[in-house]
């Protein structure tokens, strides 16, 4: 499979969307084709599970089942095309998200977590892909890192929160030190941008961390 496959995460307040549609926009001024998503969503199905893990109660276990069938049906369908197609995809959170917010956040069991993103993420179609010893992830994964005290006061009177914007100051440590363990697992894919800056500073971080690997002029 050709293509990048970047990736966007940091908690709720974080301020990624604008710097993930500054980042299309510079990826397609030097040429490149981009498919710009996000998760969970991005495919009508995903859109549909997106409202019912945002709005309404459940358990940790179904939150992670439906986010895990949601991203299921979008890289069948909108994700893997593209990167055969040998486009950018930028995706507006991925499975670090499931590991920050259920396993973090909400304490689900990390090695269920584990194992759903093997059943998920394994690429059919070659041996070693069918033995699921390689699963799609991201080539970049872009942590905005930004104290959850500080991603409270943004939050605050912005917006009617959602379910997860609406969780205290607690849950978001959880979820951050979900995003941290995420990262020292597998620490070459990230590219952890302070976000307790300027949105000017913190573009340029990002611009920073894309020439750092060759992937902008
Ligand atoms: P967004 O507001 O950045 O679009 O993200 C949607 C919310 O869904 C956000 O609060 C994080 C949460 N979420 C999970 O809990 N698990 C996941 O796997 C994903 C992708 C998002």
């Amino acid at each position: 499979m050709a293509g990048l496959f970047i990736s966007f995460e940091g908690i709720d307040g974080a301020g990624k969307s604008t710097h993930i549609h500054a980042l299309a926009a510079a990826l397609r001024a030097s040429g490149c084709e981009v498919t710009q998503t996000r998760e969970p969503g991005g495919t009508p199905l995903a859109e549909q599970l997106r409202t019912l893990v945002l709005n309404d109660p459940m358990d940790a276990m179904t939150e992670a089942l439906l986010v895990f069938a949601a991203r299921r049906d979008h890289i069948q369908r909108v994700i893997a095309p593209a990167l055969a197609r040998g486009e950018v995809v930028l995706c507006d959170r991925f499975t670090d998200a499931t590991f920050a917010y259920q396993g973090g956040g909400r304490e689900f069991d990390w090695d269920t977590l584990s194992e759903l993103e093997r059943w998920v993420q394994s690429e059919p179609g070659t041996a070693e892909r069918a033995r699921g010893t390689r699963l799609l992830q991201p080539d970049l994964t872009f942590w905005f890192d930004l104290p959850a005290d500080v991603a409270a006061k943004r939050l605050a009177g912005a917006r009617v929160p959602d379910k997860f914007e609406a969780q205290p100051q607690a849950f978001f440590e959880k979820v951050a030190w979900g995003y941290a363990k995420r990262l020292a697992f597998d620490a070459k894919r990230f590219a952890r941008i302070d976000a307790n800056q300027s949105p000017e500073l913190v573009w340029l971080d990002v611009l920073q961390a894309m020439r750092d690997r060759a992937l902008l002029p």
